[in-house]
């Protein structure tokens, strides 16, 4: 089963808006077609409605977070229906930073997932281990618990509109990447515990990336590899030439 690859930019709190522009303007003509690989900017909440006017025919927009709630009492905080209202197509949900920081459980992930589904924005589901876990060797586990936690009451339908995205903690950021074999089988483990809460068709049509410390000289292997569909890429993001590497990694392994 051929899973479309999405490579999506998480800029995380970088950029000024001069910068932010230049970069959609340098990557825009250059990306490759949309029907063979999503490329995707996940960027600050303050420039997605002006992103989404410069965005070309073969770049989408995301968030990086949004609120659960359609609407309400909840100050500084942005809605799903406000970003789908401004034509941002994505959102990145639980992030390691999110949880770390932000107070982001494992409940606030799975309300938020279903409200993104329900606006009709692909949320990309973020999971992931400390170094402690894996090195106690008990990753699957925990990434397992995670993602049954993430897509608690969330029907068939709704969880094909999502994208998981597998992002080892002691991986971002830090430079040390998984190796393919890791990052590969614990996604493998995610698809399995997709086919047990669903079927193994879902799970094969599910897309899954990783992320943590993706760069223009690992993606190569990474994208080798059975199950990894793409990658959700912070720091090796924010340079236009770098970005567009990543997308055209993914380009060439499609149309091989
Ligand atoms: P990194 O970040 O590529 O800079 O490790 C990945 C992420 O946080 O999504």
């Amino acid at each position: 089963m051929s899973r479309k690859p999405i490579i999506a930019g998480n800029w995380k709190m970088y950029k000024t808006k001069d910068e932010a522009y230049a970069f959609i303007y340098a990557v825009n003509v250059e990306l490759p077609d949309r029907e063979v690989v999503e490329s995707v900017i996940c960027a600050p909440a303050i420039f997605l409605k002006d992103l989404v006017k410069r965005e070309g025919e073969n770049l989408r927009i995301g968030a990086q977070n949004m609120h659960y709630a359609q609407e309400g009492a909840f100050t500084g905080e942005i809605s799903g229906s406000m970003l789908k209202s401004y034509g941002v197509d994505y959102v990145v949900i639980g992030h390691s930073e999110r949880r770390a920081y932000f107070n982001e459980t494992d409940e606030t992930v799975n309300l938020k997932l279903i409200s993104a589904v329900n606006m009709d924005l692909t949320p990309i589901v973020c999971v992931g281990e400390s170094l402690e876990i894996r090195e106690a060797g008990t990753t699957n586990e925990v990434v397992k618990k995670q993602i049954e936690k993430a897509y608690l009451n969330v029907d068939v339908k709704q969880a094909l509109k999502t994208v998981i995205a597998y992002e080892p903690i002691w991986a971002i950021g830090t430079g040390k990447t998984a190796t393919p074999e890791q990052a590969n089988d614990t996604i493998k483990a995610i698809r399995d515990v997709i086919a047990k809460l669903y079927d193994q068709s879902i799970a094969d049509e599910i897309r899954i990336l990783y992320g943590g410390s993706v760069n223009t000289k690992n993606v190569d292997s990474l994208l080798a590899t059975s199950d990894i569909d793409g990658a959700l890429v912070g720091g090796a993001s924010l340079d236009p030439n770098s970005f567009l590497t990543l997308v055209r990694a993914a380009y060439k392994k499609e149309i091989k």
